[in-house]
């Protein structure tokens, strides 16, 4: 008899519905998977057989054949042990077959207790779009699975717990979806960092026009120390937002019981020596990099210049267009990665360049060459420049405190709201990814303003690229003050923060 059960897959970062179909007949005892499943796939026979012990019923003698449909996309993982299970109890009439509008996903351990699997809330969100009512997920993925707010989402602990749900003999309770706000809840803060208002000004604006930014000064002046604040002054996640961030942790296997969501920006920050793969993301069974695991956030590049040049390379493409595709043999898929690259570096290999102690002794070759180490696309990309100086000592003295980050962020949510509203059925976020429409609509100049980008781009002899990049970076200061026209002081600041590498 056959017996099919509802059951969803993932392709890079989108789920889909699968359908296992179990037939079980007479002849020589033999298990087989078709439907282009991958080794985890293949194994899921072996802890079938054991956990259908365990919930004492013996496994069918004769042939059992399981086809995975689709049956020409290719399956990994371990997601359809307990939709298999299922199908063998219904095909030989052990259990009624589960209503249709029900779906499943799990991996068994050989004692039929369900175990968590990566990417239930893009399986979920799959199950919500193909109009399941009911889905059964492991216990320990169940919060995470119920950010899909459409479909009923059960915990499984175990295959016992299962079978006694589907007979109606004691009934699982379905888990709510959790509650969701994306305001920080961590512990670091601006008001710890002394001095360094310019800095501080510079990542308030990057924040809320989600610019890439560049910070250069000596050692020990606070500039790993400021960017690893810059997640308490971002804005607030949008539900939207969340979700996709989400399932792209989901199938990296980051989510976890107690963590079931992403509910503030990710602040990735990769160790130099990461490699093309882990940045880009990739693999045999691929899966995303910290570009895509930093999306909806911040990638943050410390020690910018000891990062392998060809590493780098992978960046090109999405800060370009917010994706990234792998290509491999068996296919591509694309990755969401829109991100905020910031970047921390010495100016020199000593570190002292430019300190007004002298302490540097690197000649200007040295320091070019050292520079030069950074690729220019990569620079091309940057909005905001930023040099880091050494604290004065009544700086550090100086027991006043600084501005907290819920100050800052009040204004940066307030400045992202504007944007929000501008770009309203756009696809744009946020001024940094503002094209060439929404520059000759949205980024109207007074007339001083404009007079003085005029003399600055003929003074400083600027490209097309970089007009357009002090553009976005005034909005975004105008932005900040509330303001809809960019006045000429919005021009100023924006002409401030022009790299001068
Ligand atoms: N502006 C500051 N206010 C308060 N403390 C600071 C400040 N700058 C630096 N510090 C202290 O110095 C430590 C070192 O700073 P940090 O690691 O951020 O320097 P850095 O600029 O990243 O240096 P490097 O170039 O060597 O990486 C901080 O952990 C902090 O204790
Ligand atoms: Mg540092
Ligand atoms: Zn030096």
């Amino acid at each position: 008899m056959i017996c099919s059960i509802r059951s969803l897959g993932v392709h890079g970062i989108r789920g889909y519905g699968v359908t296992v179909e179990c037939f079980v007949t007479t002849g020589l005892s033999n298990f087989d998977i078709v439907g282009l499943g991958d080794t985890a796939v293949k194994e899921a026979g072996y802890r079938v057989r054991a956990a259908i012990k365990a919930v004492g019923v013996s496994f069918p003698a004769g042939r059992v054949i399981i086809n995975l449909a689709p049956a020409d996309t290719k399956k990994a993982g371990t997601v359809y042990d307990l939709p298999i299970l299922l199908g063998i109890l219904a095909a030989t009439e052990a259990i009624d077959a589960p209503p249709a509008d029900a779906a499943f996903f799990g991996e068994l351990s050989l004692s039929g207790k369900v175990q968590p699997v990566s990417g239930a809330l893009p399986m979920a969100l799959a199950a919500e779009r193909e109009g399941v009512r009911a889905l059964f997920v492991p216990a320990a993925n169940a919060r995470e699975a119920a950010f899909a707010e459409g479909v009923t989402v059960y915990p499984v602990e175990d295959m016992g717990q299962l079978l006694a749900h589907l007979s109606g003999e004691s009934l699982i309770e379905p888990v709510t979806a959790p509650e969701f706000s994306g305001k920080y809840a961590g512990v670091l803060d601006f008001a710890d960092v002394k001095g360094q208002e310019n800095v501080k000004r510079a990542l308030e604006i990057a924040a809320a026009g989600s610019h890439n930014l560049l910070m250069s000064g000596p050692p020990g002046t606070g500039k790993s120390m400021l960017a690893s604040r810059l997640p308490s002054i971002l804005p607030d996640m949008s539900r939207e937002e969340a979700l996709m961030t989400t399932e792209i942790h989901s199938i990296a296997g980051l989510t976890t019981a107690a963590e079931p969501i992403v509910r503030q920006r990710p602040f990735r920050a990769p160790h130099h020596t990461v490699s093309a793969v882990g940045l880009s993301g990739g693999g045999s069974n691929p899966r995303p990099g910290e570009i895509s695991l930093a999306h909806n956030g911040v990638l943050f590049l410390d020690e910018l210049p000891e990062f392998a040049r060809e590493t780098l390379e992978v960046l090109r493409q999405p800060l370009e267009n917010g994706e990234v595709t792998i290509s491999r043999v068996s296919g591509s898929v694309t990755y969401p990665s829109r991100f905020m690259l910031v970047c921390a570096m010495n100016p020199c290999r000593c570190g002292w360049y430019g300190h007004p102690s002298g302490r540097c002794k690197c000649g200007e070759g040295a320091v070019r060459a050292y520079r030069s180490r950074i690729s220019g696309p990569l620079l091309d990309r940057i909005d905001l420049f930023v040099n880091v100086a050494s604290l004065e000592y009544d700086e550090l003295k100086d027991r006043s405190g600084g501005e907290s980050s819920e100050t800052i962020r009040a204004r940066v949510n307030a400045a992202r709201e504007r944007q929000r509203a501008r770009f309203a059925g756009t696809g744009v976020t946020s001024n940094a990814a503002m094209g060439p429409r929404q520059l000759a609509a949205c980024c109207g100049l007074d007339q001083k303003g404009d007079a003085m980008l005029r003399a600055a781009y003929d003074r400083l002899g600027l490209s097309a690229r970089s007009h357009d990049k002090i553009l976005r970076v005034a909005r975004t200061i105008a932005d900040l003050a509330g303001s809809e026209k960019i006045e000429a002081k919005h021009v100023a600041e924006a002409l401030q923060f022009r790299g001068s590498f």
